[in-house]
């Protein structure tokens, strides 16, 4: 049980400190106590004597008259004044042999003390005694004085002469001798013994008290901070402390607010960062898996369009077959579209970045895509004019800024309302939301697109970046948009910030790294190796010297060549060898035929067949007129090696 509150105390500053402080506290209040006691009691005890001195010589003053001749009657008023003074117990006068002249008690009851008045004397009672003194004894003090016949030498004014200047010729006439009873001295030490104890008692419960209440002040902030802290450890949940004064102790708890907070701010980092982190490796797994997939899908499929080309070649044109075939042609370049949009998703797309404007792109994508908003949805733009150049591609961008604008828009289809696309560049230290990303500096161009649709829910949320995911029906949307966009802006080494709330709108933005021209490093050319192929090709050139340069760059590049300078020569030859030639290179002015009907003589014998139409820079023609009237490829002259061998390589489509 002892060591059990022992131990308690020892826990407990609080306790602790009142123990310690009400033992002192105690000991101060019996020393103070047991000081005052002795003090007033001394004090009393002079007060007694020199009270009693007092009476004593006043009496033997006003004696004189009585002793000298020996009256009782005179001497009767004067003992009798003396009597009347507290604690006076007895009054004796004596002649000049110490015979008793007058002996009187205050009461009747009082103890008379009539023996020894020679015993009290210093001397042996017969020597005369000349001045005043007093004998203290257990009961009682004897005050003794000297009567003389007439006072010498004292002030005449004075009214108790205390010590009279005595000549030596003179000689008392008598003595007076008072006894002052020690009772009521001890009544009072007794009276005083008990107030002292009960001042110590009053001085330590004052003492102790008043430390417990502040004590109890000074603690209470304290408490609370320990009853916090304890709860938060218990808890892990932050609440700040209430800061009364600004005490130390108050400093204490701001000083512990603080921490919390960069402790909640840590954490809060931590789980977003982490978020962040599963979220990039969740896509980093999602694209390195459909990236491969992609990839080989890129090839089975263009093994599929090949062989679907040649199926095509064999059948009749508007038999069911050929319409069989064509829907798998259709599909096929679906897929391919699609594998196409994974590979960007996958960033397994180099593509060759370079500085340029954005907002440019920005203004032709808005002017694009206007004839489809609906009315009622209006588009507002704030493409800032200053803003700076990033390391881009325009198709790129082109097709971000398309996927963002389709998905507002159609997140606004049976609602209405605004879409607003905003372009400027910021300093990420200066910008929230990037911040919240964890982005920390840097200055980017933010690209957002911002809507007052139906929001995204945030259980959907995290999926919206995942290939493949869409809330869209049946064929409205691939769920890929977004996907493409990721892989798009990470290669750009960028970042997208999302904000949503469901039923009022969503704002995508999109930042992309500012480039310093100035800072932009030359960067070489890089030097993109030449497609070479095979299969045969048959070249019509009128000039001799042009068709053996570009036979002979073909054939460099792999490919068999047939020369032919003439138009009709070359109708007659691929009339005899239509099966085995892959692709048809011809001028676009050949003598005795219009190059215009050039593509339609040749797929007259053999449909399907690529023919690739050369043009002087002269000829009033252009890629789109030359596809329109069936030519599959189209080049001008002079004809580079390196575009020669892409184009040929692109059109030229042998199995294996
Ligand atoms: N602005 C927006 N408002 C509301 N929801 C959106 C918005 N943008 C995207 N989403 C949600 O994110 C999903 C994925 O978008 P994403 O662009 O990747 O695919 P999609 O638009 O469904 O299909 P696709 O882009 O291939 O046509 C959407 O289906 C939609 O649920
Ligand atoms: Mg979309």
């Amino acid at each position: 049980m002892i060591f059990k509150t022992i131990k308690h105390i020892r826990e407990h500053f609080f306790i602790k400190f009142i123990f310690v402080f009400t033992v002192v506290m105690f000991l101060m209040s019996v020393l103070l106590a047991f000081f005052f006691m002795r003090h007033q009691s001394t004090v009393l005890e002079s007060h007694l004597i020199h009270h009693g001195k007092l009476i004593t010589d006043m009496l033997a003053y006003n004696a004189r008259l009585g002793v000298f001749a020996e009256n009782k009657e005179l001497l009767g008023d004067v003992v009798n004044g003396v009597l009347m003074q507290e604690s006076v117990q007895e009054v004796f006068v004596y002649g000049l042999n110490f015979q008793e002249l007058m002996e009187k008690k205050a009461t009747p009851e009082s103890r008379s003390r009539k023996d020894h008045p020679a015993r009290e004397s210093s001397i042996d009672g017969k020597d005369p005694i000349l001045t005043p003194y007093f004998v203290e004894s257990e009961h009682e003090i004897s005050f003794w004085a000297p009567v003389f016949s007439r006072s010498v030498g004292i002030n005449k004014e004075a009214l108790f002469p205390e010590t009279p200047v005595l000549s030596p010729k003179r000689s008392p006439i008598g003595y007076v001798r008072v006894l002052v009873s020690k009772d009521i001295l001890k009544a009072r030490k007794r009276l005083l013994a008990g107030k002292s104890v009960v001042l110590g008692l009053f001085l330590w419960a004052l003492g102790s008290c008043t430390l417990y209440l502040v004590m109890n002040k000074l603690i209470e902030p304290l408490k609370r901070l320990t009853v916090t802290v304890d709860r938060m450890g218990r808890s892990g949940q932050f609440r700040k402390i209430r800061i009364v004064i600004s005490d130390e102790i108050g400093k204490l708890a701001e000083a512990f607010n603080r921490m919390s907070e960069s402790i909640i701010q840590r954490e809060t980092d931590k789980t977003r960062l982490e978020e962040q982190l599963r979220q990039a490796q969740k896509m980093e797994a999602i694209g390195t898996l459909s990236g491969g997939i992609a990839h080989d899908f890129n090839n089975i499929l263009g093994a599929i369009g090949g062989f679907v080309e040649l199926g095509l070649l064999e059948v009749k044109t508007g038999s069911v077959l050929h319409e069989k075939f064509k829907e798998i042609e259709i599909a096929g370049a679906r897929a391919t579209e699609l594998v196409k949009q994974i590979i960007t998703f996958s960033r397994q797309q180099d593509d060759k970045l370079e500085p340029m404007f954005i907002r440019t792109v920005t203004k032709e994508v808005l002017k694009l895509l206007s004839p489809s908003v609906p009315h009622s949805i209006r588009v507002e733009q704030n493409i800032n004019a200053e803003c700076g150049m990033v390391l881009s591609n325009a198709t790129k961008i082109h097709q971000i800024l398309m996927n963002l604008c389709n998905n507002a828009i159609h997140a606004m289809k049976e609602s209405g309302g605004v879409m607003k696309v905003t372009l400027a560049d910021v300093d990420i230290e200066d910008n929230v939301e990037a911040h919240e990303a964890g982005f920390f500096s840097g200055r980017f161009q933010r690209l957002s697109v911002e809507d007052t649709g139906h929001g995204i829910p945030s259980e959907t949320m995290e999926k919206i970046f995942e290939p493949f995911f869409t809330t869209k029906t049946d064929g409205e949307g691939t769920g890929m948009g977004l996907a493409v966009i990721h892989g798009i802006v990470s290669r750009h080494n960028g970042f997208i910030i999302v904000h949503s709330i469901p039923g009022k709108g969503t704002a995508f933005h999109v930042y992309l790294p500012l480039v310093d021209l100035e800072e932009i490093p030359e960067i070489p050319e890089k030097e993109e190796a030449i497609p070479m192929g095979r299969g045969r090709i048959m070249l019509v050139e009128d000039d001799p010297q042009l068709l053996e340069s570009t036979a002979g760059m073909l054939e460099s590049l792999g490919y068999q060549v047939d020369k032919q300078s003439d138009g009709l020569e070359a109708i007659g030859f691929f009339n005899r060898n239509s099966w085995d030639i892959h692709l048809i290179i011809t001028d676009m002015s050949m003598p005795g035929l219009i190059g215009a009907t050039l593509a339609r003589e040749f797929h007259q014998i053999r449909g399907g067949i690529p023919v690739v139409l050369t043009t002087g820079y002269s000829e009033l023609i252009d890629e789109r007129k030359a596809f329109t009237l069936g030519f599959a490829g189209f080049l001008t002259k002079p004809i580079s090696r390196k575009v020669l061998a892409v184009t040929v390589k692109n059109l030229i489509k042998i199995p294996f």
